[in-house]
């Protein structure tokens, strides 16, 4: 199957860790031109090494915090000029820290919102801007399987969620006439599978902040599939929904969690 993504220009934020080196690493597989945006430009820049050995057409490593709107449209400035335009945009950067709702502080919950969806926003808004002249574009924005189920001790995070669930809805519906595809990955706890895998800036940069091995070993037992994912499963989603083989494919919102959540 030709996915036809070869020499487009793909812009992946927070694509120096864990799921978005994937995404980044499956890209550069298909030969695409690839932007990463991320505060860890050294991680970054390891995983553009790696991505040009892989068969990526070119890479380039824009230092942009996705809350700043300036920064934002820097990144995307750089993507154009290098690489003529922008084909897709993947919002991956996702921040959270497990904690029970009554625990947390409104600055915490700022924290969340700014990192999760007001970056969404702002890379949203300046893609369009690029896409909507040329008739052309795919985006995808990766969530979370908490954002349907409701779990403990992500309250905030799984609204945030939510957020970008129905955000990218009404953005796909706005937007399909000019040829824009908009669609959602939600995955389950998708566990790096090396340190070399992960910044200092990631959520599993601490050991056991997330979860404790004999957690894991709980979380996979419960799924249907009985297996953990891996950075490359969404990796592969996100790839499929990007590229033309999914070209009446708008507006949806599909978990890749090993049947953590089956919405119908
Ligand atoms: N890993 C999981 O189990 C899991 C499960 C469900 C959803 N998700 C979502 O998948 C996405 C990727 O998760 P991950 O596990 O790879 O995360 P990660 O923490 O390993 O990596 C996040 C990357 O984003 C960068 N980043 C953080 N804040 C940034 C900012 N303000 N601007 C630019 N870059 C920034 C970090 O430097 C890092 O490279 C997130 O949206 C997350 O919410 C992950």
């Amino acid at each position: 199957m030709d996915l036809d993504l070869k020499a487009k220009s793909v812009v992946v934020t927070g694509g120096g860790s864990n799921i978005g080196r994937a995404i980044v690493l499956a890209f550069a597989d298909e030969g695409a031109s690839i932007t990463i945006g991320d505060i860890d430009e050294v991680q970054a820049g390891r995983v553009a090494e790696m991505a040009l050995e892989r068969g990526a057409m070119g890479v380039q490593v824009v230092k942009t915090d996705v809350t700043n709107l300036e920064q934002v449209k820097a990144m995307f400035s750089a993507a154009v000029d290098k690489f003529g335009t922008v084909d897709v945009l993947v919002n991956n950067v996702g921040w959270d820290q497990l904690m029970f709702f009554t625990q947390t502080t409104p600055e915490f919950w700022q924290r969340i919102i700014q990192i999760n969806y007001v970056g969404v926003l702002n890379c949203t808004k300046v893609a369009l801007d690029v896409m909507i002249p040329r008739n052309s574009g795919a985006i995808v924005s990766i969530s979370s399987d908490a954002s349907r189920q409701g779990e403990s001790r992500e309250a905030v995070y799984g609204g945030v969620k939510a957020a970008i669930n129905s955000f990218m809805k009404t953005i796909a519906r706005e937007n399909g006439r000019f040829g824009i595809r908009c669609n959602v990955v939600c995955p389950g706890v998708t566990v790096p599978e090396s340190n070399e895998e992960v910044g200092d800036t990631s959520m599993w940069a601490v050991s056991d902040a997330m979860f404790t091995a004999e957690q894991f070993e709980k979380i996979a037992k419960a799924l249907p599939l009985r297996k953990l994912g891996r950075p490359a499963d969404v990796a592969n989603a996100v790839v499929f929904l990007s590229s033309n083989v999914a070209g009446h494919i708008t507006g949806q919102v599909l978990s890749v969690s090993g049947g953590y959540s089956m919405a119908g």
